[in-house]
């Protein structure tokens, strides 16, 4: 949620800050903006929109390619709409210090009315305008870039990342964070900040993850930290083990388009490794015992949005492998309810970003009642896999679009292997399911492969469905989750008003929603096996079509009994039933993508939306 870079070093910093905002751009596109220093000025320039808008602005002032130091801003409004005015950077009165900011900074009222009653005049409604100015009178003070900055942090409550210029201090950019990311990239006599080491990995692979409560300085000499009380303090150095091409659309239209294709590759990448054929499966950081994971009497599933429905599916698996009682729940309600959490309670947290504001607070409440938390990420050193007593790694690469395609896979196998672990460490006996699980898991890559390559069908459905205002999805058990999955994709895309019911529900209200031509996406569960399951979803079937619906049936091949009562049926490969989100998550991604792509709207980055949310 909103993108930040900062560049010092000797090119020009125009060029490095706007390939730095394009990569960073899905965090948030609501407005950009960039500073620079031009020997004892500084230069902006902001626009409201896309990053385009700046682009133009910047070629009408002549490229401004003279400045070596610079940084820039890609903005998801949280205070103040997203116009010019409220586009960042923001500029002390005196013109000299320009800041941008990522977060929220919650005593922004108070500290704006003390400025007011000093007589300084606000131009924009934002939080981080403050900021600016608190700086430009502590530098009246110090003539110390780094010394204003931790002196302003002291003060500033909430959850940010600064970055600041000053035209007294040319070639120098200087950053802090508090509960939002910030990362530095060290290249050859260059230096980088920025929220996420896209932003500079076609200059750098080597990078530092600035720690919570930190100020970092770059300039010619380097790269200095400290805490905000000015002692020195230390960064953790990592080598960026993907390239640039992970972040280029490579010949798709869409990164969300080139992301389901690339699922298979994630899902096998997250699976390598992770298994011996006795079933144990290795976590990556783990500061819990194995008695410690003996001892846990509960499991809480904390996660927003896709994540969350990744979790949804984990309860069904580890009830069954694990016979623990588990519960799901949203991270943004978690900690309101007051959950009873002891040392005894594992909390799985489940964050493809990392740094979601809503599961970090709900991580913390847990950590501070004692709970152990176990999290579930793609991103390696980011604030929710650092907080965490055992962290498992997702393995899907970089995810650019903003809605969650190969993350989401990656997490439901990720839940699957803690599920197993939590089984074998506790010595539950089922060692023969447990082997056919991980031995289906290792040929669920080639099974998506194939849904993927049967997916033309589908695209048709969402075409022909290009004048729809609404659309219902429906599932049981483990088909559930990935109904409402189902339904997230279509209102996040196609801005279409779908809704995800269990389909035993529908009778109990949601029915009345249904007329004639009412599509109704429906999960099927295998025919095999759980039979009763299936028979009753069928009847959930008969039930809407008898009210005029039209029905698309996500079904296993084989199942003859699904389409004489259907419109549309999908097959897809058999599958256990635990397993089956992994194959029936496809085609709901493909078809909100062609649907939204029909409907001419952005696919990778959706109105009001942004890939991190570091707010709650
Ligand atoms: C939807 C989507 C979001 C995220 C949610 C949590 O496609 O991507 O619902 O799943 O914002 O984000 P993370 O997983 O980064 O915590």
């Amino acid at each position: 949620m909103c993108g930040i870079v900062g560049y010092v070093g000797a090119r020009p910093a125009i060029a490095v800050v706007n390939e730095g905002l394009r990569r960073l751009e899905y965090r948030g596109y609501d407005s950009a903006g960039v500073a620079l220093i031009d020997g004892d000025v500084v230069i902006t320039e902001k626009r409201a929109g896309k990053l385009a808008n700046l682009e133009e602005a910047v070629t009408a002032r002549g490229g401004l390619t003279g400045p070596t130091t610079g940084i820039g801003h890609t903005r998801w409004a949280t205070h103040g709409q997203p116009n010019d005015r409220n586009a960042h950077p923001h500029v002390s009165v005196d013109g000299r210090t320009a800041v941008i900011h990522n977060g929220i900074i919650e005593n922004f009222v108070q500290l704006r009315g003390e400025l007011e009653a000093e007589g300084i005049e606000f131009s924009s409604d934002t939080d981080t305008e403050c900021v600016a100015h608190l700086l430009s009178a502590e530098l009246r003070r110090t003539d110390d870039l780094a010394e204003a900055m931790r002196v302003v942090c002291r003060r500033l409550q909430g959850a940010f990342t600064l970055l600041a210029v000053d035209a007294a201090h040319p070639d120098v950019v200087v950053g802090a964070r508090r509960n939002s990311p910030l990362v530095a990239g060290i290249g050859d006599g260059e230096y980088f900040l920025a929220s996420d080491v896209a932003a500079f990995i076609s200059h750098t692979r080597s990078a530092v993850e600035l720690g919570q409560d930190q100020v970092v300085t770059i300039d010619a000499s380097g790269l200095t930290i400290t805490d905000f009380d000015g002692d020195p303090a230390e960064g953790k150095p990592f080598d960026v083990d993907w390239d640039a091409s992970a972040a280029e659309k490579d010949g798709y239209e869409y990164f969300m388009l080139k992301e389901i294709e690339e699922q298979p590759r994630a899902v096998a990448d997250t699976l390598r490794g992770r298994f011996t054929v006795g079933g144990e499966i290795t976590l990556d950081e783990v500061r819990m015992s194995d008695q410690d994971f003996r001892d846990v009497d509960k499991v809480f599933i904390v996660a927003c949005g896709t994540s969350y429905h990744a979790g949804m599916v984990a309860k069904y698996a580890i009830e069954h492998w694990v016979r623990l009682p588990c519960e799901v729940e949203l991270a943004s309600e978690f900690r309101y309810r007051d959950p009873v959490l002891d040392r005894s309670t594992l909390v799985i947290v489940i964050s493809q970003s990392g740094e979601t504001m809503d599961t970090l607070m709900a991580l913390r409440h847990a950590k501070n009642q004692k709970a152990r938390i176990l999290a579930i990420t793609n991103t390696v050193g980011s604030t929710i896999p650092r907080e965490s007593d055992a962290v498992l790694y997702t393995r899907a690469g970089i995810e650019v679009a903003v809605a969650s395609t190969k993350a989401f896979l990656t997490q439901l196998v990720a839940c699957y292997l803690v599920g197993l672990h939590l089984a074998s460490v506790r010595g539950i006996k089922y060692a023969d399911e447990v082997a056919a699980v991980l031995t289906e898991l290792a040929t669920v890559p080639d099974m998506i492969q194939k849904v993927l390559g049967e997916m033309e069908p589908v695209r048709l459905l969402a075409r022909h469905m290009e004048n729809a205002d609404r659309a219902l999805f429906i599932g049981r058990h483990v088909g559930f989750p990935i109904a409402l999955e189902g339904a997230l994709k279509l209102k996040e895309l196609a801005y279409m008003h779908a809704e995800g019911f269990a389909a035993g529900e529908l009778k109990h209200g949601p029915i009345s929603l249904i007329d004639d031509g009412t599509p109704v996406v429906v999960v099927v569960p295998s025919p095999r096996g759980r039979s009763l399951l299936h028979d009753k979803v069928v009847s959930n079937i008969q039930e809407v079509k008898a009210r005029g619906a039209t029905v698309i049936a996500i079904a296993e091949e084989g199942d003859v009994v699904v389409p004489p009562h259907v419109d549309h049926t999908v097959f897809l490969p058999r599958v256990s039933t635990l397993l089956a989100p992994l194959l029936t998550a496809v085609p709901m991604q493909v078809f909100a993508c062609e649907l939204a792509a029909a409907k001419g709207h952005d696919i990778d980055q959706p109105r009001n939306l942004a890939k991190s949310v570091t707010v709650e």
